[in-house]
């Protein structure tokens, strides 16, 4: 099938790129000629696993780039909408991008055609959008207008598409449904998995995944309400980690029994210093402001955002209670992304960490496998960028860990305890056993456990924590 895809985010690039995989002709829209030209010249803009394979084996051929909307519009049968919505002031999204392509896109319809938002859009957008390509003369026989979220982790987008617990349409027309059932059948058929240059299978992959119908309103509000969930899991496990640490209790072994409750489940029940990123703080705000909006006040998610601001400030608050003031003091801080796996600092709580750690006059060094080109632009000259974890715990004061990338859960202990200055570790990620980091000689602070003292070292600190 020939799909237009409007926008080269993270979205609407990964979508392209897996929708050119299953074997459609791809039309990739954008009207940033720098990014249509780095991505024709083989670049790839985001640090994506699989992606540079997928760009490369379909480029030019099943995957081309275009600044003509209308064009893509007339040569396509599916249009996906993957442009940015951003938050205003007020927290609601703000959907003027998806309202100038909604427009453009009504000059290019001249026979049946699906409009499909792709982008996290409050319920009522289709509607909308809908009115917008009337407006401008389009035939209302000619073109229905769906909705397909995604349900993509940065960092693991591809697989997320090609491998995904379920594919859910939100359409109102048979037709609409029965054209995006067409486009997804290699995937809910199983046709793709069986190929030998499927991108290898992740581990708890659904085989063939779940497609759920529903109606174009309840899709947009099913985008909204897993992210929200998925926040609020998040800040009650961190909510729930702060009870630990006044109790003196260990929340991953607290998150052992409750998550094995399969109703429950262990998954998205990490502590550590919060939520980020481009996705989670803006539609927890997108989804409280559109149920304002419609006579709901959703406070549940107030709270949500009110917890996930407090973990950064209870770390900071650790920081403190590890090394007592912090002017002039070295810190390594390792981990700059928003999470593990990317390069992408959106609403990191580690940025946010480094920008207080600087104004309180620390001296920072620090690493990320990924997120060091981007930081550079946002953060304080001040900042050494150091080329490994070793080079940056070099002489520093105290380790601190804020993105959970893998590579920082294997660290040479050792090596690293000879290169700090003081050998005390403050994880924002409990990536590390308390009582293993002691038994290396480390000074470790975790978050929802007992911090925990070097064997053998006498102070006044007894080993849950408390002041004796
Ligand atoms: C999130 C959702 O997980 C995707 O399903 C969704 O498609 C995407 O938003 C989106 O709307 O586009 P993403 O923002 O890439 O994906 O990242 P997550 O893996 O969900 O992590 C979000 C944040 O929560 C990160 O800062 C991460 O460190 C934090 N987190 C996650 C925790 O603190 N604890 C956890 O247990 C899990």
């Amino acid at each position: 099938m020939r799909i237009a895809v409007v926008g080269s985010g993270y979205v609407g690039l990964v979508a392209g790129a897996c929708f050119a995989d299953l074997g459609h002709e791809v039309i990739l829209v954008d009207n940033d000629h720098e990014k249509l030209r780095a991505l024709s010249n083989g670049e790839v803009p985001i640090h994506e696993k699989f992606l540079p394979e997928l760009l490369s084996r379909h480029r030019g051929h099943r995957l081309t780039f275009s600044d003509d909307l209308k064009e893509a519009v007339r040569l396509s049968s599916a249009i996906f909408v993957a442009v940015g919505t951003p938050p205003t002031e007020k927290g609601d999204a703000d959907l003027s991008y998806v309202e100038s392509v909604a427009r453009e896109i009504s000059g290019g319809i001249e026979n049946y055609k699906v409009v499909i938002e792709k982008s996290t859009v409050p319920v009522y957008t289709s509607e909308w959008v809908r009115k917008i390509i009337l407006r401008s003369g389009t035939d209302a026989e000619s073109f229905d207008v769906a909705s397909n979220p995604e349900f993509l982790r940065e960092g693991t987008a591809v697989t997320d598409f090609l491998f995904p617990d379920r594919i859910l349409i939100g359409c109102d027309s048979q037709r609409s449904a029965d054209l995006l059932r067409e486009i997804y059948a290699p995937l809910t058929d199983g046709s793709y998995y069986k190929r030998a240059d499927a991108i290898p299978q992740p581990d708890r992959a659904a085989i063939p995944p779940a497609l759920i119908i529903t109606s174009t309103k309840s899709a947009e509000l099913i985008k909204h309400a897993s992210n929200a969930f998925l926040a609020m899991k998040i800040s009650f496990i961190n909510a729930v980690a702060s009870v630990c640490e006044s109790v003196g209790a260990d929340v991953n072994q607290v998150v052992r029994g409750i998550g094995a409750d399969s109703r429950i489940g262990r998954r998205f029940l990490n502590p550590g210093i919060g939520y980020g990123g481009s996705c989670f703080p803006k539609d927890v705000m997108a989804f409280r402001a559109v149920a304002h909006e419609y006579g709901y006040e959703f406070r549940l998610l107030d709270e949500v955002m009110r917890i996930n601001e407090e973990q950064r400030r209870r770390f900071l608050r650790k920081i403190h209670d590890a090394l007592w003031t912090l002017r002039g003091k070295r810190l390594a801080v390792l981990g700059l992304a928003f999470k593990g796996g990317t390069d992408d600092i959106r609403e990191s709580p580690a940025i946010f960490l480094v920008q207080e750690l600087l104004q309180e006059g620390s001296k920072i060094t620090a690493y990320d496998p990924a997120a060091m080109d981007r930081a550079r632009d946002v953060l304080n000259a001040s900042v050494t960028f150091a080329s490994s974890p070793y080079e940056a715990a070099k002489g520093a004061d105290a380790l601190l860990i804020l993105t959970e990338w893998e590579e920082f859960s294997n660290l040479d202990l050792p090596r690293l305890r000879q290169e700090l200055k003081y050998p005390i570790v403050i994880d924002g990620r409990n990536l590390y056993d308390p009582e293993a980091m002691a038994a290396q000689g480390f000074t470790y602070y975790s978050v929802g456990r007992p911090a925990c003292l070097p064997d053998g070292v006498p102070t006044g600190v007894l080993k849950n924590g408390k002041k004796a």
